[in-house]
């Protein structure tokens, strides 16, 4: 029987490149894979690694550059773009698919494609990074401690450089704020709802933002009314500012094109001491049918090298056969417990 095979798409990005490291630190020998073979040849750390040039648009190439990979971590991104084809082409391969997305649509793409990878007996777990990751274990642990709740509020306070790729893929739904209303999905004009959490030094305010636990939850809890909110920092405020007035124009493609070009002058993404520094905090808050209110509190600690970290340990967990069928948010796979296993995560919860 072959050695089962782990292929990382996307290697050549800021993160993909963390995920390889990471990959390679555990003793995995990845498969590196992304559309362009020119900036594959650059990883001259890895190449002694087996290399795969292949497009997404190309659903030929894509199942032959898969058939003999048993789990796939896609990070390739905005993943509005990549995670629909290459689902539906590990479907017909049968390799397990994991992301780092934290896209509301994506998370609700792929649930929709439940049934077709059971079928497929495959695994598809999207969010197996900073965003959602933390906040599902969160969540699902808080909710389970507090049944029947009606209503959970998520807010997170991030103190940390973006890559280029996140400052894309924060573009990309910059016009599309949304919440979840009884079950249904509903949108939210930005800077419409505001709520206070304690992220660990009182009270502090929070602006709606879009977050993919909209979907995650749902799937991971069944609460029915889920808001998500970030810090009302200076940047969270100007993004706010920027998706009420000027949010359609950067759907259009000329004003894209050109903060596309801007966002290619930054750098790729932020530096090693700066990602050592920083942190995500997440504070989940459930009220349930009586209005009474429950809290939790998750800190993160280098939120890049986290999702590297989870990701890598998600894909280590799926290669030694450790796997559910289907669409799987992180808690429904693992286990709200699995978050804490990794270095730097505090969790403020009843019992520690
Ligand atoms: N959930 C989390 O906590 C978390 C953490 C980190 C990153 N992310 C997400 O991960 C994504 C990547 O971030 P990054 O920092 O690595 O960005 P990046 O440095 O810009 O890298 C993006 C990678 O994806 C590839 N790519 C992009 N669009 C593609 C497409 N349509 N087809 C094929 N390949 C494509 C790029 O290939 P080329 O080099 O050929 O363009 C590159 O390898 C972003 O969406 C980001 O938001 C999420």
């Amino acid at each position: 029987m072959s050695q089962p095979r782990l292929m990382i798409y996307g290697a050549t990005g800021y993160t993909g490149q963390l995920v390889v490291a990471e990959a390679v630190a555990g003793g995995l020998r990845p498969v590196l894979a992304g559309r362009s073979a020119k900036k594959l040849a650059t990883l001259t750390r890895w190449s002694a690694l087996d290399q795969r040039t292949v497009a997404v648009g190309d659903a030929d190439g894509l199942t032959s550059a898969l058939k003999d990979i048993t789990v796939l971590v896609n990070c390739a991104g905005p993943f509005s773009r990549t995670a629909e084809p290459v689902v539906d082409a590990c479907c017909k391969t049968g390799t397990h698919y994991l992301d780092i997305t934290g896209e509301l649509a994506v998370f609700e793409a792929l649930a929709a494609r439940d049934a077709t990878a059971r079928q497929a007996k495959i695994m598809v777990l999207p969010g197996a990074g900073c965003d959602v990751l933390p906040s599902d274990c969160l969540i699902a642990d808080l909710a389970a401690r507090n049944p029947g709740a009606r209503c959970l509020r998520l807010g997170l306070a991030a103190r940390s450089g973006f890559s280029q790729g996140t400052l894309r893929t924060v573009l990309d739904g910059l016009n599309d704020f949304r919440i979840r209303r009884d079950g249904a999905i509903v949108r939210v004009e930005a800077g419409s709802l505001r709520h206070d959490f304690d992220f660990g030094e009182g009270p502090n305010a929070a602006l709606v933002s879009v977050l993919g636990d909209v979907a995650t939850a749902y799937r991971s809890t069944g609460i029915a009314n889920i808001e998500t909110y970030s810090q009302a920092s200076r940047p969270v405020e100007l993004l706010t500012w920027t998706a009420r007035r000027l949010g359609g124009l950067l759907t259009m493609r000329l004003p894209r094109r050109l903060l596309d070009t801007v966002i290619r002058q930054g750098p790729a993404g932020p530096g090693e001491r700066e990602r050592r520094s920083s942190h995500a905090i997440f504070v989940a808050e459930i009220e349930g049918a009586d209005g009474a209110r429950a809290t939790a509190r998750l800190r993160v600690a280098d939120p890049y090298g986290f999702t590297a970290a989870a990701v890598v340990a998600v894909a280590a967990r799926v290669l030694q056969g450790d796997v559910r069928l289907g669409y799987q948010t992180p808690s429904s796979a693992y286990g709200a417990d699995f978050v804490r296993q990794f270095d730097g995560v505090a969790w403020d919860r009843p019992d520690g």
